[in-house]
């Protein structure tokens, strides 16, 4: 179990202090896949920091199982929007695994056998040479998550990671992250600011608000099965309300509804 207690996080530099966080509070099961949705700048990024480690909370805390989160570890693996820049453009794709399970330290007889399986996963077997500069924007998103993966980490912290891609890759690229996600039974925490993305993905929606001081305002689940259709009425109706919640002012009142 992943909890965030009333996490606050106040940005200070010589301008003066920014509260991004006021009192997050969110509890995430094993094996549960949960978006962060909100606006431009309302904090999630801010958040999946924290929770990486690479970032303290201002006050607040973030316990993983027993352990309070003090720093980055590898059962806690973040995944980036920019894979390029993530990965390392000198190393081949299996390079690129391998560099990855030399740094955790994972033993090296089971090198071989985690390259191979998670290279598998992601279909990047037939492109174990190539480096990252011959690779297609949703290859190198694919390399990344093997990357991650190989690890073996009980979190995925994916931050916007299909945001640079086309509508046509990112709809394939949610197949395979769902796909993964159902064989190995990780927790999933994926920021987003795109409702569409969050409704085809999550178990549940925290969605957040406008800063300064952002905080969950509700939770929502999707209790529906996955491939999700998008224009199903009841997903549809779904994406009305959380699109409420996000930006009432864009909405004429007559069609306001609330989410329950
Ligand atoms: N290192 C920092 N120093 C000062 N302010 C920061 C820092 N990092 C983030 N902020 C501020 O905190 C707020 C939240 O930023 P954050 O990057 O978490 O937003 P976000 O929800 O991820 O936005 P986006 O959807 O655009 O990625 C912003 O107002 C930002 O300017
Ligand atoms: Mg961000």
């Amino acid at each position: 179990m992943l909890r965030v207690h009333n996490v606050r996080k106040v940005f200070e530099s010589a301008r003066g202090s920014y509260v991004a966080l006021d009192g997050v509070s969110l509890t995430i099961s094993d094996g549960e896949f949960v978006c962060l949705l909100g606006p431009s700048g309302c904090g999630k990024s801010t958040l999946l920091n924290i929770l990486a480690g690479f970032e303290p909370a201002t006050a607040g805390n973030v316990v993983f199982g027993d352990a309070p989160v003090t720093g980055a570890g590898r059962e806690r693996v973040m995944f980036f929007q920019d894979a390029g820049s993530a990965l390392l453009p000198w190393l081949s794709t299996e390079e690129n695994v391998r560099f990855a399970l030399r740094v955790r330290k994972m033993p090296k007889a089971d090198w071989p056998a985690i390259i191979d399986k998670y290279l598998e996963m992601v279909g990047l077997d037939a492109h174990r040479g190539k480096f990252p500069a011959e690779l297609s924007g949703g290859m190198r998103q694919r390399l990344q998550i093997a990357r991650g993966l190989a690890v073996e980490p009980d979190v995925l912290l994916m931050d916007e990671p299909f945001a640079a891609l086309d509508a046509l890759t990112r709809r394939r690229m949610h197949a395979v992250l769902l796909d993964i996600w159902q064989r190995i039974g990780k927790t999933v925490v994926f920021v987003t600011h795109d409702i569409a993305e969050a409704i085809s993905l999550a178990d549940r929606i925290a969605v957040m608000s406008v800063g300064p001081g952002s905080v969950i305002t509700r939770l929502i689940e999707i209790d529906l099965p996955r491939p999700r259709d998008l224009t199903d009425p009841q997903v549809a109706r779904l994406f009305t309300q959380i699109e409420n919640l996000l930006a009432p002012d864009l909405i004429r009142s007559d069609e306001r509804s609330d989410v329950h």
